[in-house]
Formats: structure tokens, C-alpha cells, sequence
């Protein structure tokens, strides 16, 4: 079965939908181990500690690696966190976890981006504003208001024809090229206009993968997102002319990624993950 929009409600350690060699740029915005949102999370997988978070992760980005053609590109969006455990303080640095698993995986680590999220306040022992003694050296701790967007590649280079038309059209600006390739970016987070759900599940902005898109990407690639939540990276896929194929676990997020596309959601194939290995023919390749 082929569509250009699909959603796949199942779990993305597992994408038997998916032909080996088939997706040409993954984003995504994995849930972040021992940030308290995300704990519960976590729990339901009988992971408990940070090591056990990201084994967790590791089996997705397994499937990265076996579904990205030579030369594709994955963008993963992940922030460090903070935690005191038995009275002592602990910096957990998921982003260098994330490079050391794709390292391990065999993939090429690229620079990688600092998102500056202008919202976030300063914070004092962790916890809420700088008040009082905050302003006292030395017992205050450095905010953590910047996300990685951590890059990577499978293998050489991608190779193209000559003057491919596709990648020609798919050109960005000068403009765009200084702003989009510098190491830091300052974006607003997400407006979070669904509620509940859609709040809780951190989305992040969407010209967040719409640059990620145009950078790494050119017209009818085949993009993926293996945690999609709310369905940004899709939407951002779908206004420039891509293919796009998601993961997301929850069944719930079907309906909020359907209100939220209007009715562009007449194009996505929404299905539940086979639970049988699928014959190749049916793959996407
Ligand atoms: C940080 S959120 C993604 C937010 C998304 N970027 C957005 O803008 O809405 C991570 C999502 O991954 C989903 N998820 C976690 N583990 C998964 C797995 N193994 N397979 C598929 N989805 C998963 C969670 O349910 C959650 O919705």
C-alpha cells in the first residue's frame, strides 16, 4: 500500500511498514528522558532509570538507521534535564547520550543546532524564579533554556544527478542559508491551541521542521517522524511538498492530528500498525 501521507498508530521500535533504505530525512521530538512530563511515560515501558530511558529510545533509532537511505539525514529535537535524587543534584546531557547511541550505530554526527527558547524564565536551585537569595553567589544554577537539534547522516554523502530539477527547485535563499546554518536559532515554542493532549505532549513549533525540511530535504522525499505526536513535523511536510510517514503510540493524537489538518486530513492514510511482518511489495520503498 502506498500513500504520501501516512500516520501509523504503533510503536516506532518496530516500523514494519517500512522497506529498508526508504526514508530520506527523519525529524523528530523523542519523549525526554527524566523530564518529569514524560515519567510516567516511561514507567508504562519498565523504564525507570536514565540508562533504561534511552535504551528505550535506542531501539527506535535502530529502525532509523535500518529505514534511512545512504546519505539521509536525521534531525532529533531533545532537551538536557535536571534532577535531585537522594538530596544530590544531577545533570542528565540526553543530547550526548542521543550522539553517543547514533555514533554507536555506526552514523556520522554533523554540528548541531541550539534552539533558544526566548519563553523560559531563569530558575533558582531548579525550581521557580530567581527570588531572594537567588541573587547571592554561589547557589543558583545557569538556566537550561536552549533544546538540541541534533543532526545526522547515514554514511557518505547523498549523491544527486547532475542538475537534478528536484534538488534545483528545492534551493533556499541566501537569506535563509545564513539564518538556517548558524549554529544558534531563536524560535518561539509552540502555540498550544489544542489543550490538554496536545500540551502535554511538548510540541515543538512548526518552523522548526519546516527549516529542518527544507535543509536536509528535497521535493517528494519521503520524510519520517517516529514520535509524532500532534502531527507538527506532518504538517510542515505536507506545505512543502514532501512525503511523510509518522509513528505515534497513543491512539488518541488520530483525532487531535485530524482537527488540527482540517481538511488536508482527507489526504492521510491514518492505520494501525500490522502486527504481522508485511510482504515487501506492501513496504514503502
Ligand atoms: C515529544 S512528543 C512529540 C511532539 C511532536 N513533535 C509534536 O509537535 O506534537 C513524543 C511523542 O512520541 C510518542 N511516542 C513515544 N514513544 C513512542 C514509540 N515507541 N512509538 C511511537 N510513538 C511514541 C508519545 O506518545 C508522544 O506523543
Amino acid at each position: 500500500m502506498t500513500a504520501d501521507y501516512r500516520v501509523v498508530i504503533g510503536d516506532s521500535r518496530r516500523m514494519r511498514e517500512l522497506a529498508d533504505n526508504s526514508v530520506h530525512l527523519v525529524v523528530t521530538s523523542p519523549p525526554y528522558p527524566m523530564v518529569s512530563i514524560w515519567d510516567n511515560f516511561f514507567r508504562d515501558e519498565s523504564a525507570q532509570s536514565y540508562d533504561q530511558m534511552h535504551d528505550c529510545l535506542n531501539n527506535t533509532w535502530k529502525e532509523v538507521k535500518r529505514v534511512l537511505v545512504p546519505g539521509g539525514i536525521a534531525c532529533v529535537n531533545i532537551g538536557d534535564a535536571t534532577r535531585t535524587k537522594d538530596g544530590v543534584f544531577h545533570l542528565y546531557p540526553n543530547h550526548s547520550r542521543v550522539i553517543e547511541s547514533f555514533e554507536q550505530l555506526g552514523l556520522v554526527t554533523l554540528p548541531y543546532v541550539l534552539w533558544k527558547k526566548p519563553t523560559t524564565k531563569p530558575r533558582y536551585k531548579g525550581k521557580g524564579a530567581f527570588l531572594g537569595s537567588g541573587f547571592l553567589p554561589p547557589n543558583a544554577y545557569v538556566t537550561l533554556d536552549m533544546e538540541f537539534i541534533l543532526i545526522f547522516r547515514k554514511g557518505n554523502l547523498r549523491s544527486f544527478e547532475p542538475k537534478d530539477p528536484k534538488r534545483y527547485g528545492s534551493k533556499f535563499t541566501k537569506k535563509e542559508r545564513d539564518e538556517w546554518f548558524s549554529q544558534v536559532w531563536t524560535v518561539t515554542g509552540a502555540r498550544q491551541t489544542q489543550g490538554g493532549l496536545e500540551r502535554r505532549v511538548a510540541a515543538f513549533p512548526e518552523e522548526i521542521p519546516r527549516r529542518l525540511i527544507r535543509m536536509f530535504s528535497i521535493e517528494s522525499d519521503l520524510v519520517l517522524d517516529p514520535f509524532l505526536g500532534s502531527g507538527t513535523s506532518l504538517k510542515a511536510a505536507m506545505n512543502l511538498n514532501r512525503r511523510f510517514v509518522g509513528y505515534e503510540k497513543l491512539e488518541d493524537f488520530s483525532r487531535i492530528i485530524r482537527e488540527r489538518m482540517g481538511q488536508e486530513s482527507e489526504r492521510i492514510l491514518f492505520q494501525k500498525q500490522s502486527v504481522v511482518e508485511q510482504i515487501s511489495s506492501e513496504l514503502i520503498a
